[in-house]
């Protein structure tokens, strides 16, 4: 019996945000001074964690995806890969990291059984990199990225905010990257989440500015089917390229209709949407495997259709949004 929601949507697919820390700042993500840190009792446990996988798996979700903060920053974590492939009805699993620790941990990750990598990258010039994460060093997220095609973490994706004014000037850039390496190249829509002030008045950019700087350039981008599945993103091929092009369009052209994911935050609630403040613990019905169960379905009952990101509260939002911060809830 596949796992529906409450209006019909097949849910297959659960991300688990396993730290809300992180290495870097990145300044769509959190403010300057970092966010106020969940509490190492009240994160959830891996052992916790795994009842709610059993859980979900036995009701239908059939992919993970591992993300943070920075996932990499929690010690344990190649262990706890491992004991959610183990886990029968899993049968893809992936990771969402900055990819400064991946030389450190890439091979590990490999053998522990995580398929593949999603890994976020927003600029290619050294001091940029590091003004937008506010203290990266572009040259470990490269070679993270390096690593990460050598263990055959693939389809090696990078996830690409675009943001006019800072990253706008290096499109060809990235499409450039996108034909002489194996990646696929996800352009993201900046979002406007979280409770700094995130910048995102000041720099979305929809991404039909993609289409025409790439179509000026005479690199147009052909649509294509990507294996394995590509999310929300569509997927685009470009002349004589080795990897691909992905375009995420939250705001300007969102695909609520077709959501099919769940997330599990660091202290453990269940969110049915990222950007409503909806969301249940599963704290107390950690030890009732049955409970838990009912628990997941009560949440997708209550998804709603579809979020209200960027309306500027002018659409006549029916339930408040999510303050949280990425990198509380998982990107
Ligand atoms: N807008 C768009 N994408 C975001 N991410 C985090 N915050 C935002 C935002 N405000 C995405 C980034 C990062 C992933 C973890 O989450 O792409 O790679
Ligand atoms: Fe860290 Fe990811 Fe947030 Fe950047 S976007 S600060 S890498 S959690």
């Amino acid at each position: 019996m596949p796992l529906i929601d409450g209006q019909g949507r097949k849910h297959d697919y659960l991300r688990i945000s396993v730290t809300d820390r992180c290495n870097l700042r990145c300044i769509y993500c959190m403010g300057e001074e970092g966010i106020e840190q969940i509490t190492h009792e009240n994160i959830l446990s891996y052992e916790e964690i795994l009842k709610v996988v059993r859980a979900g798996a036995e009701l239908g979700i059939s992919k993970i995806r591992v993300t943070g903060g920075e996932p990499l920053v929690r010690k344990g974590v190649v262990d706890l890969i491992g004991s959610i492939t183990a886990i029968p009805g899993i049968n893809d699993l992936a990771m969402t990291t900055n990819g400064i620790l991946l030389d450190k941990y890439a091979a590990k990750l490999k053998q522990a059984g995580l398929k593949r990598v999603n890994i976020s990258l927003d600029s290619m010039q050294p001091e940029k990199f590091n003004k937008i994460t506010r203290c990266g060093k572009l040259e470990q997220a490269l070679s993270g990225i390096n690593t990460a095609i050598e263990f055959n973490l693939h389809p090696v994706k990078l996830n690409v905010v675009l943001m006019k004014g800072i990253n706008d000037d290096e499109i060809l850039d990235f499409l450039e990257l996108a034909r002489s390496k194996p990646l696929h190249v996800r352009f993201i829509e900046y979002m406007p989440i979280g409770d700094h002030d995130c910048g995102y008045r000041d720099h979305y950019l929809p991404l039909t500015y993609i289409e025409e700087i790439a179509a000026k350039a005479g690199l147009p981008l052909t649509p294509v089917p990507l294996p394995g599945g590509a999310g929300p993103a569509e997927s685009y091929t470009i002349p004589g390229g080795q990897g691909t092009i992905g375009l995420i369009h939250p705001i300007s052209k969102h695909f609520c209709d077709t959501c099919n994911r769940l997330r599990l935050t660091a202290e453990g609630n269940l969110k049915a949407c990222l950007y409503w403040q909806d969301e249940k613990s599963v704290k107390p019905f950690i030890d009732d495997h049955k409970a838990l169960k009912k628990l997941i379905q009560e949440v997708l009952n209550n998804k709603p259709v579809e979020h209200q990101m960027g309306c500027d509260g002018k659409c006549g939002s029916l339930k408040p949004g999510s303050m949280r911060s990425m990198s509380k809830t998982g990107g």
